[in-house]
């Protein structure tokens, strides 16, 4: 069982969701005779599911004149719910801890796994002004991380897989060639479960660059920028939104760089443009901050500018080969959007047509 808003959703819970989820593509709401037909159980108890799993706030279950029956849809936590299950079945975790991060972009959970170790689950959302910040250059990271373009029905769910996928490549290739990042552990759907970095006590995490002082600047400057370089030139991925909010310190000094569902192949026309500017975000931040002399921003992009260009020069032809794909994929990407959030606007303007005639 898992514990959802307190009360707990069980395997037969579980099962209607998952149905759910397979005719979710087809049906906005779903009716419940369809449920029925893939359900080992009957009406009454598929009823009063329905009704329980509402009630937490899991999905929403109600009459549609359209149909003319009761149907139902799912939330976002009922994709939280199916991608913490499976990861629990799949013994990634042991027990859930608490929220210990909720942002538009991703809320993060602190869990332990079967051997007591602390690791961290983000579960990644759409936002927004975030996907019209990243959305070529994700369209073309998610095509290159799955080797095909995207079939994007719902942007609200497929642009958070896309970032986990994303994400979870980062982390792997960084991983494995020793840089600082968490170690990643699994992904799910939308859902991504690493190491947690550790600050001063077990369970409770590094804290930000942003909100700790650093006992000499001018060498986490220095250490930043170097391990910066080398991830881009020899892990070949740019981060895109580098800043003190994603650098954690833990408390021997060591620096770890989290947040990579932006990350940019090097080979993308948009990396050199993000690399100057994660460099000089970071750069930034130290004169504010420490108002130490600090390097030339674009004295230290030059030192790996040749070398970019080298590297994006080779991966042309893997630029090529990614790039209709992409531009496809970000179509989908776009049309999703004006279907699904074009169709909300109508509503709203309908509901508010309604309020001003005095109707309620
Ligand atoms: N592996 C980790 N270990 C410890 N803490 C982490 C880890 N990953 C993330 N965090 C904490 O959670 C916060 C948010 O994570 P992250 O930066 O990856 O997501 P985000 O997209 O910025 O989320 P939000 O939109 O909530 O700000 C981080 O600033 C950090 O404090
Ligand atoms: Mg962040």
């Amino acid at each position: 069982m898992t514990e959802v808003g307190g009360e707990t959703v069980d395997k037969r819970d579980i099962a209607i969701l998952r149905a759910m989820e397979g005719l979710s593509r087809a049906f906005e709401w779903v009716p419940e005779d369809k449920l029925l037909e893939r359900l080992p159980m009957d009406y009454a108890e598929l009823a009063a599911r329905l009704e329980k799993l509402d009630n937490l706030g899991v999905i929403e279950y109600r009459y549609i004149d359209m149909y003319q029956t009761y149907a139902a849809k799912m939330k976002e936590k009922a994709y939280d719910t199916l991608a913490l299950w499976d990861m629990k079945k799949h013994d990634v975790y042991e027990r859930l801890g608490t929220v210990i991060g909720e942002g538009k972009e991703a809320t993060i959970l602190n869990a332990k796994d079967p051997d007591d170790e602390f690791i961290v689950i983000k579960l990644h959302r759409y936002h927004a002004p975030e996907f019209r910040r990243i959305k070529k250059t994700l369209a073309y990271a998610a095509v290159k991380v799955r080797g095909e373009e995207l079939q994007v029905e719902d942007h609200r769910l497929d642009v958070p897989r896309a970032k986990a996928q994303v994400e979870m490549k980062v982390l792997q290739i960084f991983s494995s060639k020793g840089f600082p990042v968490p170690d990643p552990r699994s992904i799910n759907r939308h859902a991504v479960a690493m190491d947690m970095i550790e600050g001063n006590a077990p369970g409770i995490p590094a804290p930000l660059l942003a909100k700790v002082k650093v006992k000499n600047p001018e060498d986490a400057l220095e250490t930043i920028l170097e391990d910066y370089k080398e991830m881009v030139l020899e892990g070949h991925y740019v981060h895109g939104d580098l800043s003190e909010h994603n650098i954690l310190v833990t408390p021997d000094g060591e620096l770890y760089y989290v947040d990579w569902p932006q990350a940019v192949p090097v080979e993308h026309p948009s990396a050199p443009k993000l690399c100057y500017r994660d460099i000089k975000n970071i750069i930034e931040h130290f004169k504010r901050k420490y108002r130490i002399n600090v390097p030339d921003p674009k004295e230290v992009y030059n030192e790996i500018a040749d070398d970019l260009q080298s590297l994006m020069e080779e991966k042309k032809e893997e630029y090529e080969e990614h790039k209709e794909a992409a531009e496809k994929t970000l179509e989908r990407f776009e049309e999703s959007v004006e279907r699904v959030e074009g169709k909300r606007e109508k509503r709203e303007a309908g509901r508010r047509k309604v309020e001003e005639s005095g109707v309620s």
